[in-house]
């Protein structure tokens, strides 16, 4: 039988887990896990191992983006870093068994996410969307995801009001939809370079109901918007930078996650706009920015 997913994993220190787990999904994982003595799988004692879960055919694609990133945060040589992975193929039984046992209700803020197998009671003023773990990255299980929907929660508390918004990086549509439920005089552009981000979150929008609202693309014909989202790694939210601020109203506001602790100064001086706010989960930032409204 083909095996159709591969754990990939990395043996760690107690310190290093966090940062290891981080990365993983930053790097594409469906699905990460710590084991030790104390888990399911369990490891020799003293021995913490983290496993990233990813589709097989993309081991490559995901060592290359990893591996650098991993070996400056952990200050070691990028080939002896590599030399430490292990690879397994498992089953598809394996891979829905490991996602129906971790993957639960989550909660942030008023968002409240739920697979299609469990249900919820809402509480006043919460808004449910329903979304499997699947092809793609944004399943609200990560720090950057979250910070971006806090972020929009805040934008709305605070007055701002856009009505076009750009979600650039997609993946599962998930803040396309947190914008759409806040915003509802909004259009949406939901972008992604990655052709099964795309179809995936045609597929969550249409079955959370908000595909009328939300526009669903492999790519963007430029026009004016006053929001832009973009959880992306810092190259990319650097390279994006000038198309974003070309295209943004004056007074329109870019959020941008998915920038490490290191990186944020950088990005804060290339992008070169006022800083409306600055926040940080652990390793990660997210940083809101303004375009003055008399030009800049
Ligand atoms: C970290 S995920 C964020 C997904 C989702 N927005 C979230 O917050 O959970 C980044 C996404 O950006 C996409 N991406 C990377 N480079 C891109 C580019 N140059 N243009 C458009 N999308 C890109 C990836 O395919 C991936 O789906």
């Amino acid at each position: 039988m083909l095996n159709e997913w591969v754990e990939v994993s990395l043996p760690v220190t107690t310190e290093q887990e966090d940062e290891v787990a981080a990365l993983f999904v930053w790097a594409g994982a469906m699905g990460v896990e710590v084991r030790d003595t104390t888990t399911l799988f369990a490891e020799d004692r003293g021995t913490t191992r983290v496993v990233a879960y990813i589709e097989q055919g993309t081991e490559k694609a995901f060592m290359d983006l990893l591996n650098p990133v991993l070996a400056a945060s952990l200050d070691q040589p990028e080939e002896e870093l590599a030399e430490r992975f292990r690879m397994l193929p498992i089953t598809r039984q394996e891979w829905n068994e490991f996602w129906k046992k971790t993957f639960d209700v989550q909660r942030i803020g008023h968002f409240v996410i739920r697979p299609s197998w469990k249900e919820v009671v809402p509480e006043p003023g919460d808004t449910v969307f329903v979304i499997d773990p699947g092809m793609a990255f944004g399943t609200g299980l990560h720090a950057t995801t979250r910070l971006v929907m806090e972020a929009i929660e805040q934008l709305h508390a605070s007055g701002f009001r856009p009505t076009r918004i750009l979600d650039m990086g997609a993946g599962t549509g998930i803040l396309s939809m947190a914008a759409a439920s806040l915003f509802p005089e909004a259009r949406i552009w939901a972008v992604d370079n990655d052709p099964d981000a795309v179809e995936t979150a045609a597929e969550v929008i249409a079955n959370n109901g908000l595909s009328d609202r939300i526009q669903v693309g492999l790519s963007w014909s430029e026009a004016p918007v006053d929001l832009v989202l973009a959880n992306i790694q810092r190259d990319v939210l650097l390279e994006l930078n000038p198309l974003f601020q070309r295209n943004l109203d004056p007074g329109g506001r870019m959020v941008f996650s998915g920038i490490l602790n290191d990186q944020i100064d950088e990005i804060r001086e290339k992008t070169n706009l006022p800083v409306v706010r600055n926040w940080h989960e652990g390793e990660w930032e997210l940083v809101v920015f303004e375009k003055p409204a008399t030009g800049g």
